[in-house]
């Protein structure tokens, strides 16, 4: 029998988002997708409800730089999928990369606070609900930064290492609960994520780089066969990389 599943993914608008929510609402999937952006979101969403007859789609908009703002949105989440919440994708992510000397304070906070105390705190919230569901999962778009390291990234790497950590204490301790937690670490993705660092050197190091990079479609597609995998089965720690990156 087929199983409609309800799920939250945040950075639904991005490169890798917006993939995502296309190939979950072809399954089947009932959809809450969270961005910033409201014209952006609403745009998604009219895509999104033309795929499929009867879809699911719903947004809210929320500034993941306010984590207390995310943390007061958990309410509306529960509501709108009517106290039924199965999986959880922090996919909503920056980087403003750098060299270490360059580190600025207010870009180092809004890298943590989008990339991991907003992700951290909207988990820990929405914990107690996802627990309820038989198909409890949590799945975090980490990146290959989150466990190892590349220079000029300093900020955004740290971010990435946190949530990848929180992400193990997770695993142990929704174990009790069979919720299943799945950190997705890729390396080079073909989005406009880099657009955002401004530091003029850094941009034209990485833009030089001579890699294939990943289509979001692929880490989407991996996605799909997470969620989709047998629950009594939890892939940990996926590690998606060009072929020819070396980190
Ligand atoms: N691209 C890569 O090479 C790469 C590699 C490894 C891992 N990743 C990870 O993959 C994930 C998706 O990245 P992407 O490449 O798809 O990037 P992207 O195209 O830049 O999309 C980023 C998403 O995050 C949202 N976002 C940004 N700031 C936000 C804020 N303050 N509050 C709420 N949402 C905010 C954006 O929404 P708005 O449009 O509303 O701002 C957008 O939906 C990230 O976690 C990234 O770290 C990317």
């Amino acid at each position: 029998m087929k199983k409609s599943k309800n799920i939250i993914l945040t950075g639904a608008t991005g490169g890798v988002g917006s993939e995502i929510s296309k190939l979950l609402v072809d399954s089947g999937m009932n959809l809450l997708l969270v961005s910033r952006d409201e014209k952006k979101l609403k745009q998604l969403q009219e895509k999104l409800l033309k795929r499929r007859d009867g879809a699911f789609v719903k947004f809210i908009a929320i500034d993941f730089n306010n984590p207390e703002k995310v943390e007061e949105s958990v309410d509306d989440m529960f509501k709108i999928f009517g106290g039924k919440i199965d999986v959880l994708i922090n996919n909503a992510g920056i980087g403003y990369h750098s060299k270490i000397t360059s580190v600025d304070l207010d870009e180092l906070k809004e890298v943590f606070a989008i990339n991991a105390l907003s992700p951290i705190i909207l988990t820990s919230k929405l914990f107690k609900h996802i627990a309820k569901s038989d198909f409890g999962h949590v799945i975090n778009i980490s990146s290959i930064l989150g466990s190892r390291a590349m220079e000029r990234t300093a900020t955004y790497t740290a971010s990435k290492h946190a949530l990848s950590g929180f992400a193990k204490v997770l695993r142990i301790e929704g174990a009790k609960d069979k919720v299943r937690v799945t950190t997705i670490e890729p390396g080079a993705i073909e989005t406009s994520f880099i657009k955002r660092t401004h530091d003029a050197e850094t941009k034209k190091l990485f833009s030089k780089r001579k890699l294939i990079k990943i289509e979001p479609k692929v880490i989407a597609e991996w996605v799909l066969k997470v969620i989709k995998t047998d629950s009594s089965v939890c892939p940990e720690i996926l590690q998606i990389m060009p072929q020819d990156q070396i980190v």
